[in-house]
């Protein structure tokens, strides 16, 4: 009954206080964004998957939008999540990783989200929205000394926060101390060998290098304590984190988020801890699902996405409020483990998931927009689009028209609205760390070519996956250079199983020419700009003036 009351109460403030700046301010949409953790698209309802229960996602798609070509800029957390929140692929900010670890690793670390970077939360709070970030961020914490909070969400225009800085992390504390002893051992005999040392010193040096890797391990073995941790704006408030209770008071911080703004503009960014592993075991949701843990944990993320619908509703905030749900990228494939039945996500007919550069299951995620009364109910867009047209989206919506730096999503009204039948992305690019993957074209018509430039390796021989490293790598000689790259056409075959050749397609060379082929880098003697009469270019400035 506490609900009702706060929503008159604070329509009479409104009221006292001048409805003009109120009605000023109800011209503002609210904004929920709901992003799962490693949600593979082939996981939901009404996506195609009939065994799984997600009845409150599919109720979002048949009142709104349900977008089936909805792309991450990278198959992985930190990239994803940077280009989501800033509008940009992560190459532009410093997300993306030259090497093995394509994610922060440790709260330690000091690199993260720069500070100079502007994100949605930022803009909108320029424009007098209150600003909330509810769940996992990952997107790094301090830069210099602990508590300088450099890349903390309070700093990137949340004013808000409850959550996870870093993310759920499955406990490894166990394998390493095998992989140190190998490791150990290998360092040992080559050091050996490289300085001729006899094998009596073999003995000593093995310890010595056993405790050296040893220390590097340190901040692994105590990763969960220190890592997975759980703070209110700058304050850690537990360490390590209760996971058992974690998805419920998620939800309810989410939930007093709305119920506390409810009478004025705000976002809230709900990032759920879900359906990363480790699973949770939350009782009321166990063994009812028909895929063991893993759809057990579903079935909760939909459950907590219709108590947030539920909440939106009941404040009567529904018409004047854009909810958006999403995945940060594709399942991962690697995670799944046959003893205890845990699943890292299903992509459904996708190739590929996370972290396996511009395959599609890593990157085509759910995507679905609801604002009854402004958005047609059950319309179903296929043009592609990315997780980074919500910066412009919100942008437009909160009527911010300042200028901005150059950003790769466009705003998606015109297309959701129906006013718009065509994408503004003619091109999609897809990252493996900060190489260039694979590029997806469309060209006027229907068509959806996707180039791949190189692919990683997968392993074992005969595997989708990585199943040696977890995820995939992007350099080296962990991947697979193509030449000429592989080509398919998404519109005929969204399961990349038929690359084409110059005889099976006809515009074959016309796609690869998209790119700086060296036909595009040939002279034109008609595009050669010239002073004079051509070629017998040449002129010099009339400095008598200055
Ligand atoms: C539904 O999801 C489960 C769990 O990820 C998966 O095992 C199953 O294959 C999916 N079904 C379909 C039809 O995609």
């Amino acid at each position: 009954a506490s609900e009702p009351t706060e929503v008159v109460f604070s329509q009479l403030v409104c009221c006292a206080g001048g409805c003009v700046a109120g009605e000023e301010a109800s011209n503002k949409p609210n904004f929920v964004l709901m992003m799962v953790d490693d949600l593979g698209i082939g996981d939901v309802g009404c996506y195609g998957n009939d065994t799984i229960r997600t009845p409150n996602i599919d109720r979002l798609a048949s009142e709104g939008v349900k977008l089936t070509q909805h792309i991450a800029a990278a198959p992985l957390c930190t990239p994803s999540r940077s280009a989501f929140i800033t509008g940009r692929y992560a190459l532009r900010s410093g997300m993306g990783s030259t090497g093995r670890v394509q994610v922060v690793l440790f709260l330690a670390g000091s690199g993260g989200l720069p500070p100079s970077e502007t994100t949605f939360a930022k803009r909108l709070q320029q424009q007098g929205y209150t600003t909330g970030l509810v769940g996992k961020w990952h997107l790094g914490v301090n830069c210099e000394y602990r508590g300088d909070h450099c890349h903390h969400p309070n700093q990137h225009g949340f004013s808000y926060f409850y959550g996870l800085p870093f993310t759920l992390f499955n406990d490894f504390c166990l394998s390493p101390v095998f992989f140190v002893c190998v490791l150990s051992f290998q360092v040992c005999v080559r050091l050996c060998g490289l300085f001729e040392v006899s094998l009596w010193l073999l003995v000593p040096l093995f310890f010595l290098c056993i405790l050296a890797t040893a220390v590097w391990y340190v901040p692994f073995i105590l990763l969960p304590t220190w890592n997975c941790i759980i703070m209110r704006n700058q304050e850690v408030i537990e360490q390590p984190m209760t996971v058992e209770t974690l998805p419920q008071r998620l939800l309810g911080e989410a939930q007093n988020f709305i119920k506390r703004n409810a009478d004025h503009p705000f976002l809230l960014f709900f990032s759920l801890a879900h359906i990363h592993t480790p699973m949770f075991k939350t009782p009321a949701f166990a063994g009812k699902s028909r895929h063991g843990r893993y759809g057990d944990n579903l079935e909760e993320v939909d459950w907590i996405i219709g108590k947030i619908t539920e909440t939106v509703d009941s404040l009567g905030l529904a018409s004047n409020t854009l909810m958006y749900f999403a995945s940060d990228h594709g399942g991962h494939l690697e995670d799944s483990d046959l003893q205890t039945g845990q699943k890292g996500g299903w992509n459904g007919i996708y190739k590929g998931g996370k972290a396996m550069g511009g395959w599609e299951g890593g990157i085509r995620v759910p995507g679905i927009f609801r604002w009854p009364g402004r958005l047609a109910a059950g319309k179903v867009v296929d043009e592609p689009t990315s997780l980074m047209d919500l910066y412009p989206t919100l942008k437009y919506l909160a009527k911010d028209t300042q200028p901005d730096r150059q950003l790769d999503g466009y705003n998606l009204m015109p297309l959701l609205e129906g006013k718009a039948a065509r994408s503004e992305h003619e091109f999609m690019f897809h990252y493996c760390g900060i190489y260039l993957n694979a590029v997806r074209w469309h060209p006027p018509g229907d068509s959806i070519f996707k180039v791949h430039f190189f692919t990683p390796n997968f392993s074992p021989p005969g595997a989708v996956g990585c199943y040696d490293t977890k995820v995939c790598l992007c350099h080296g000689e962990h991947v697979t250079h193509h030449t000429p790259p592989l080509v398919y056409d998404l519109f005929h075959d969204p399961s990349e199983s038929r690359p084409l050749t110059p005889d099976t397609e006809p515009r074959f060379a016309e796609i690869l020419e998209q790119t700086m082929t060296w036909s595009k880098i040939l002279w034109r003697p008609w595009l050669q700009p010239c002073c004079g009469t051509f070629p017998f270019c040449g002129c010099k400035e009339d400095t008598a003036q200055l």
